[in-house]
């Protein structure tokens, strides 16, 4: 019998610096804690905040010779979306939770894998700047009108 789908969480938001990447390796994290089996997969191969900061786990309780829960991490390198998909696929056995990181920016990989997600999470400072890239406001009465912009 093939075991079941892992819950897929995707962390995505194309404005950057929001927050993305540490909410992705905190969920990641303490998920794994908690004893669930998580792959996590970085879509920023630039970056790789995702990435480096399980590197790091890793090297540390190698280094202290201790036993850290991590989940099993990649970094997406591919430039397509049936590599992408092969990818997600190979991690996502025997997982409990699939976890991705996308870049900040608009990105083909991210978006496919937003159309995915059984959790969607949109992480959004409380700034203007920040909320003006997702829907145009109404300034006096502070509601949305319409969104930024439409895509294609
Ligand atoms: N909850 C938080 N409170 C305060 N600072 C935070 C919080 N979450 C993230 N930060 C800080 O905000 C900055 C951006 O965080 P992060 O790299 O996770 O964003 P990102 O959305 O992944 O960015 P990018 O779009 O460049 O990938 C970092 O300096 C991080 O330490
Ligand atoms: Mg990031």
């Amino acid at each position: 019998m093939t075991n079941p789908a892992p819950h897929r969480i995707i962390f995505a938001n194309e404005k950057g610096g929001t927050g993305k990447s540490t909410c992705a390796v905190h969920f990641a994290v303490a998920l794994a804690s908690q004893g669930w089996r998580v792959a996590g997969l970085d879509l920023d191969p630039r970056q790789r905040t995702f990435h480096r900061y399980l590197e790091n786990r890793v090297s540390t309780a190698k280094r202290r010779d201790i036993d850290l829960p991590t989940p099993i991490f990649e970094v997406f390198e591919g430039s397509t979306i049936e590599e992408l998909d092969a990818q997600v696929a190979r991690l996502s056995e025997g997982a409990d939770y699939f976890i991705a990181d996308t870049p900040g920016r608009d990105d083909v990989f991210a978006r496919h894998l937003a159309t995915s997600a059984d959790t969607l999470v949109t992480p959004i400072n409380d700034s203007f700047i920040d909320f003006d890239l997702i829907g145009q406001v109404i300034p006096r009465r502070f509601r949305s009108c319409a969104p930024a912009f439409i895509r294609s």
